[in-house]
């Protein structure tokens, strides 16, 4: 689809190309990857760029890293229509659609401080994926736009 008029974020040789993010999502994208450039990570993000399949989308190229599978179901809350390739050696060699889990455990974190996940308890977090947002399954907590601000700092 990309031609040298079009380009706007050079390619990789090696790691992640996150593909048909919503517009507007690049930066929380790379907050549940937990990246913030301060390590020296080598990153390419476009922001707004036209697409066919999108109206704007954003895109995220990261050098030398691939995703967990824990990372992938956080992002597809906030990029359902995200494409993930894997490039080696300049070529994709695998890409696949992000899926809508039907539960996320144990990444997020509750924002309700009376949660019983959130009380100092042994019990990991758990929440219901809705079609706009996220349910805490302890407490009934909803977040819906603040999604990347749940995820668990490492
Ligand atoms: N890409 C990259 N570096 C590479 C190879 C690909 O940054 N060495 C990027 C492309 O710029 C594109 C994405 O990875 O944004 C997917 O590449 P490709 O499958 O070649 O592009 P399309 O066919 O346009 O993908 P799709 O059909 O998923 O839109
Ligand atoms: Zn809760």
């Amino acid at each position: 689809m990309s031609n040298d008029h079009e380009l706007r974020v050079s390619k990789i040789r090696d790691g992640t190309v996150i593909d048909h993010v919503r517009g507007g999502q690049a930066l929380n994208v790379l907050a549940i990857l937990g990246i913030d450039g301060g390590e020296g990570e080598e990153l390419s993000v476009g922001m707004n760029v036209p697409s066919d399949r999108l109206a704007r989308k954003d895109i995220v190229k990261v050098e030398g890293r691939e995703l967990s599978q824990d990372e992938v179901d956080v992002l597809s809350l906030i990029a359902p229509d995200a494409t993930i390739n894997i490039v080696r050696d300049y070529d994709v060699i695998e890409k696949h659609r992000v899926e809508r889990p039907s539960v996320v455990e144990g990444v997020l974190s509750c924002p309700n401080p009376g949660c019983i996940t959130t009380a100092g308890e042994p019990v990991s977090s758990e929440f219901e994926v809705l079609e706009d947002g996220v349910r805490c399954s302890y407490c009934g907590t909803i977040v819906r736009d603040e999604i990347a601000s749940l995820i668990d700092a490492d």
